[in-house]
Formats: structure tokens, sequence, C-alpha cells
């Protein structure tokens, strides 16, 4: 790999401040061209047990530093990630496939993270209540909740370690992270970093495993896991939901979505055609918070399908490190299959294909553009998680809400309009946990991020990425 930093290459998993090699290995392929990129240890539940085992030990010395010891140490891991966002942003595309471009930014968009609840953990503020008698006083603290279990997904190999654990760290938590079996040398090249960072051993775990039931009915199981944050599929997530129930553990769910993006009469056409295209063809659609489902008012609809397919003819598909591509390869082929069986579903029920559409070599899948739609069709209810692009025309807004809402997901919603009092009946109506008004880029560090129904629950970033990591602790003093 072609990398400055050849410390960051790591294949090895690290437990307890230890890089730990491990007999058996498992491969790791470049979605571009499927070659083989490392081999790396393949851990087992003894593995995990122990990584578990040495978050407990290290939650005693990390919990006691002072905030801002802790906030010093996420401070400079901050930084290395800034310094090394070349290079991390390399090993991600190369792992998965995104363009070199929206890898460095995934890079810095992670450590954005890193940032925020670096400072924030100097803020972790308790609260004196107003006696309920005259001699009672009430004082509220928040502690650690314990040893964090975080499952992360392949789409955000970096960013979605960092988005859970900066605000665990910060709070005083130990993790155990068990990365994506597909994507897992961009989370061993932070491993790597949050050592030379200062993280004492036993703070921040890697188990790099294949099997990933196994590591997960471990963290689900081990009463010593005091939460479990996932990041995934909606199916693993309700199984994981099950599996913590026995130890009631706290659990948040960053699960699927369905993003309807509407398209009112008086919306800005040009703007519309922009922040479609950014969320929809982002990632080469996979993305939880990807736009599934376009909704286009009638008076706009020809305007908006004209600037829609200029846009997607511009997109240029390849190598994610060659300069100029904007839509890389997808994670797997079996990807590539699930969206083209969709499609020929769709198009056996009456929708027409009108851009694309076809698997290509690899692991590609043209930029596609498909209209007439049904409700009644997979298109329409499943997360497509690729580059396909479904349009549906609609009357009035009641109609739209209707249609947007028509799904079990909640996650990420859009829309383009100017006016103000609509603006504000549409956003409270959809029932998702965001909601993107003029707008196809909504992931930020300092905002909420996070869905309803079954796209989860919890949130992650801002203030309100603190609740999932803290216990509350009301103290009644008698006087
Ligand atoms: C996700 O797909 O779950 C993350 C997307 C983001 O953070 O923007």
């Amino acid at each position: 790999m072609n990398i400055n930093n050849t410390v960051l290459l790591k294949t090895d998993a690290y437990i307890g401040g230890e890089w730990i090699s491990k007999s058996s290995k498992f491969p790791v392929y470049n979605p571009f061209d499927g070659s083989l990129i490392a081999e790396v240890s393949d851990c087992d539940r003894d593995d995990v047990r122990l990584a578990i085992d040495k978050a407990a030990d290290a939650m005693k010395v990390w919990a006691s530093f002072s905030a801002s010891k802790r906030s010093r140490i996420l401070k400079n891991w901050y930084q290395l990630q800034l310094k090394n966002s070349k290079d991390l942003g390399h090993i991600l595309t190369v792992e998965q496939g995104k363009p070199i471009a929206e890898a460095i930014g995934e890079i810095k968009y992670g450590a954005s993270y890193v940032e925020w609840f670096a400072e924030e953990a100097r803020r972790i503020y308790g609260d004196v209540i107003p006696g309920h008698a005259s001699n009672k006083r009430i004082t509220v603290i928040k502690q650690p909740v314990g040893v964090v279990g975080a499952i992360t997904p392949w789409n955000f190999p970096s960013a979605m370690i960092t988005r859970k654990i900066a605000p665990a760290l910060a709070a005083g938590c130990t993790v155990v992270i068990k990365p994506s079996e597909l994507t897992p040398l961009s989370a061993l090249a932070l491993g790597q970093l949050a050592e030379e960072a200062g993280f004492p051993p036993g703070v921040i775990n890697i188990v790099t495993a294949s099997k990933p039931a196994e590591i997960g009915e471990e963290l689900t199981s081990n009463p010593k896991v005091k939460k479990i944050s996932f990041t995934g599929s909606t199916r693993v997530g309700k199984l994981l939901l099950k599996q913590s129930a026995d130890q009631i553990k706290k659990v948040s769910l960053e699960l699927g979505g369905n993003a309807p993006f509407i398209v009112f009469d008086d919306a800005d056409i040009d703007a519309a055609v922009k922040g479609c295209i950014d969320s929809k063809f982002r990632n080469a659609g996979q993305t939880c918070i990807c736009t599934n489902r376009i909704f286009v008012q009638d008076a706009v609809y020809d305007k908006f399908l004209l600037g829609l397919e200029n846009a997607i003819m511009q997109l240029e598909l390849g190598n994610g490190l060659e300069e100029g591509v904007n839509v890389g390869p997808m994670i797997t082929k079996a990807a590539v299959q699930k969206d083209i069986e969709l499609l020929n579903e769709a198009v056996d029920g009456g929708a027409e294909v009108r851009m694309g559409g076809r698997a290509l070599e690899g692991q590609f899948m043209e930029p596609t553009l498909v209209c007439n739609v049904k409700p009644s069709m997979r298109l329409f209810s499943d997360e497509i998680f690729g580059p396909v692009a479904v349009m549906y025309r609609f009357e009035t807004e009641e109609e739209v809400i209707s249609l947007a809402n028509q799904t079990e997901y909640g996650l990420a919603s859009y829309f383009y309009g100017r006016d103000y009092a609509r603006i504000w009946r549409v956003a409270e109506a959809l029932e998702y946990g965001m909601v993107g008004i003029n707008t196809g880029m909504i992931s930020t560090a300092v905002a909420p991020f996070g869905g309803v129904k079954h796209s989860g629950f919890g949130r992650e970033g801002s203030k309100y990425g603190f609740e999932d990591y803290l216990n509350i602790k009301y103290m009644c003093w008698g006087l």
C-alpha cells in the first residue's frame, strides 16, 4: 500500500495495549479489483473476553483521570488523525472503495467527533436541586457507565468508530471495538494512533474477527460490558437488543434508513438537484442516510428530472484512488446483486429505468435512475444501499407526507422548498430523527445523529451524544 507512515498498517488485534497476533487469519480484499490487501488476526470468543477484562481493569485508571487529562489525550489523538489524514484516507479507500477525497473527508469528519468530545469532557456538569423538605438537599452527578462494546460497520470504517468511542472515552468509559471484518485496517490504524496519543493500556481495545456473531454474543452476554453501541442493519440491531436484554445493558442502535427527499414546487431546483446528488451518490449510495425515495411535485417534476439526469451523467465511476472518480465500487458482489434484484422486480411491475441499471465488471453498479415505481415494490420499502435513484411524482403536501412516512424506518429525511409555514409543517410531520431542509448534507459532530422507529435509538454527536455513556446518580442529603 502506497502510504508514507507505514506504521499505520497493522494486521493484529489490539488488546490491553498489546498487538496480538493470532495464528488464524482472515483476508481483506480491495473492492475495486478484488486483490488481497492483508491477512488480519482472527480473534475468537476468548480474545474478546480478554479484551473485556482488560477494559474493565483499565476503567479504574481512566475514570480516575481528571476530565482535563482525558481531554488532553483525546486532543492528541485528534491531532494525530489530522496529521495522518492522507494515509488514513488511502487505507480507507483501498479497503472500502470510496473515492479518496471522500475518504479523507471521512477521516476529518471522524476526527471532528474526537475534537468535539475532547472539549466536552470538561463540561460533564451535575446539578443541585432544591430539596423537597427543609432538612433535605439534593445533588446530581454523572458517572461513566463502564465498559462499552462498539460494533461498527464497513461503510464508514473510521468515522463510526470515533463517533461512538469519543464520547465514551471523554465520559471516562473504556471500550472494546469490533470493526467490520470487511474493513478492519482503518480501525487498527486508529488503534496505532491511540497508542501514540497516550491512552493507557486497555482503554481502547480492537478485536478483529471474521465471525461477528460469536463476538457480538460475548459482548452482549458478558456482565462486565455495560453498554452496547451498534451501527448496522436493523436485523442485526434487533438481535443485539434481544441478546442485551438478559443483562439489562444500555444499548444505542443506529440502523437502516429509507430517506425521503421531497422537492416542492417552490424549491430552488438547481440546489435541489445538487443536494439530491450529494445525498444519493455519496459512498456509492451506501450510507444509512442516503436518499432512498425522491418525491417531486407535479409542476417541477420534468425540470428536476432533466437536472438530475444531467448531473448523473457527470458522475465518474472507477478506482477511488484515481483523480476525478466520484463513485467507487460497491462493497461486495452480493451488494450489487441485491440492487439488480430490486431493479428487476420493479421493471417486471412496470417501472422505467431511464439511466444505467446494469451491474458492471467487478463490483460496480452503474449510477441508475428509475421512474414509475409503486409503493408496493421493494424499491420503495427496502433500503437500496447502492447508486440507484428512484423518482416519484406527487401533487399535494398531505399526499407526500403520507408517502414519506410510509416506512418502518425513521432515520434521515430531506426536503426543498421556500414557503416557511410549509417548511415548519413538513419538518414537524416527518417521522424521522433528522430532517435536512434545503440541504442534502446533514452530518456533523455538533448535531445529534440518530433515528426513530426501526432505525434505532440513541444519539451520536453533540451534547446529546454523551447521555448514553453516563449514568445519573442522585444524592439525597439529610441535614
Ligand atoms: C451512516 O451511514 O450511518 C453514517 C452516515 C454519516 O455519518 O453521515
